[in-house]
């Protein structure tokens, strides 16, 4: 396939834009709230903000690097650049990563589409936390409606990825990433001026380091890994979109500037509203639907926060959704010539019914154990998190860093004038030593631990 006949995005804006919406998503709303409550909050956030930056950062400009110079799906870009030898079966873990996480996310996905319609229809008003308990429960664990919810979810999510990328994700991604901005701000000035609302502040903003394991660094790892959506290689996708034009460095600093600003943002939302009214913080995966529900059902004009909040979760874990589903399609596309629309419907039902199991994992399959015992759902989350993105992050950063060369990938970097950059030599020993040694000490201590 000729790379002449590939969309690109129409701006620099435009692929900021959306690689800002693959990254905010339920990893910055949904997950990095509750895995902070979980792991001590300001210490967690400390530890998460230098994973990011030593660990994260590194690897998601090599991922973009590689994306532009090639203008090829991850397994591509890897065999075009080592060509005759096996790195390009890394850019086979993103691909089974995008398609498990895929898998899961659009359990949680479902839920939130779910969550945004009952709060639309008042359904949540007035509960108590034992009442919004009883109904998520209740909710999951039916075998039926989490299923529907779930399809509508990859409907959405296959309907933009069918539309292509400037028409479908760049379009989608410009709409939403503005708005969700804008609702982040308004529930973030709603929760700190709650009143007693300046625990949760404190909560996640000042360290306790009484609380910290290695454990804590590798949940921060796994967390950095994936609220940055990098790993996977679906930043070598998007980044092969990108014109060799546009200069990447400044990319990636709004990239990762803003999806962290997300994050804490999240994190400033939910905890001071979360302690104001007296609520555990440390509620696991259950925080956002239980405990916020009982949060916003006691706050004055609560029911309008939910429907905002529960919106804003949906719509930024759609533009993740489409990421991850672009990253296999691509793949087909480029590698096997394989069409859009077939790609779509084939590819994203596949993972559908894959993600069904992980849905039913909290109904019907609830006693069916897979990796280590968890449930399906658990599992799911546990490879691609846990063990894929971390791997394929350690390929990447090898690959560039050594196999590719720095010197490529600093020239890439330069841009046209190839000027050189404030600080590339201490990047380029960052990405050579720093990250990969972190990544891998971390990896063996998890497998050795478990
Ligand atoms: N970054 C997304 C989130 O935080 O929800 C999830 C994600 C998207 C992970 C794409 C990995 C990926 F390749």
């Amino acid at each position: 396939m000729t790379n002449d006949s590939r969309e690109q995005w129409t701006s620099k804006f435009g692929f900021i834009l959306a690689s800002i919406g693959s990254a905010v998503g339920l990893g910055s709303i949904w997950r990095f709230p509750f895995v902070t409550g979980e792991n001590g909050g300001g210490s967690f956030v400390l530890i998460y903000l230098l994973c990011v930056l030593f660990l994260g950062l590194p690897v998601l400009l090599s991922e973009i690097v590689l994306g532009r110079s090639t203008q090829r799906n991850p397994v591509g870009a890897l065999r075009l650049q080592g060509p005759g030898t096996f790195w390009f079966l890394g850019g086979y873990i993103g691909i089974l990563a995008t398609g498990i996480i895929l898998a899961f996310y659009s359990t949680v996905g479902g839920w939130t589409l779910f969550y945004t319609w009952q709060s639309i229809l008042g359904n949540l008003g007035g509960l108590s936390i034992g009442e919004a308990e009883t109904r998520f429960t209740a909710f999951i664990s039916d075998p039926v409606i989490p299923v529907l919810w779930q399809a509508l979810f990859m409907i959405l999510t296959m309907g933009i990825c069918l539309f292509g990328l400037q028409n479908g994700i760049e379009r989608t991604n410009k709409f939403l990433m503005p708005m969700l901005g804008i609702l982040l701000s308004i529930l973030v000035i709603r929760s700190i001026t709650l009143p007693g609302a300046m625990e949760g502040v404190r909560f996640i903003l000042y360290p306790d380091w009484s609380d910290v394991s290695f454990t804590t660094i590798f949940e921060a790892l796994g967390m950095a890994f994936f609220s940055l959506s990098v790993g996977a290689g679906t930043m070598i996708t998007y980044g092969s979109y990108l014109s060799k034009k546009e200069s990447i460095p400044s990319a990636v600093g709004n990239v990762v500037v803003f999806s962290t600003l997300v994050s804490l943002a999240a994190g400033l939302a939910i905890f001071p509203a979360v302690f104001s009214l007296g609520y555990e913080p440390s509620a696991g995966p259950p925080l956002v639907f239980i405990t916020l529900t009982a949060v916003f059902a006691q706050m004055p004009a609560g029911g309008l926060f939910a429907v905002l909040f529960f919106f804003l979760l949906s719509m930024a874990a759609l533009t993740s959704s489409i990421s991850l589903l672009e990253v296999p399609l691509r793949y087909f596309e480029d590698e096997h010539n394989l069409s859009r629309q077939k790609g779509t419907i084939l590819i994203g039902g596949l993972i559908f019914l894959l993600g069904i199991a992980s849905t039913l994992s909290f109904s019907t399959w609830s006693h069916v154990k897979g990796i280590a015992g968890l449930p399906i759902f658990e599992s799911m989350d546990f490879v691609a998190s846990n063990v894929l993105l971390p791997l394929g992050g350690l390929v990447i950063i090898i690959f560039s860093a050594w196999k590719w060369g720095m010197h490529q990938v600093l020239e890439a970097l330069r841009g046209e004038d190839g000027n050189r950059l404030a600080g590339e030599g201490f990047w380029g020993f960052v990405a050579r030593w720093i990250t990969p040694v972190l990544i891998l000490a971390v990896f063996v201590f998890q497998v050795l631990s478990n």
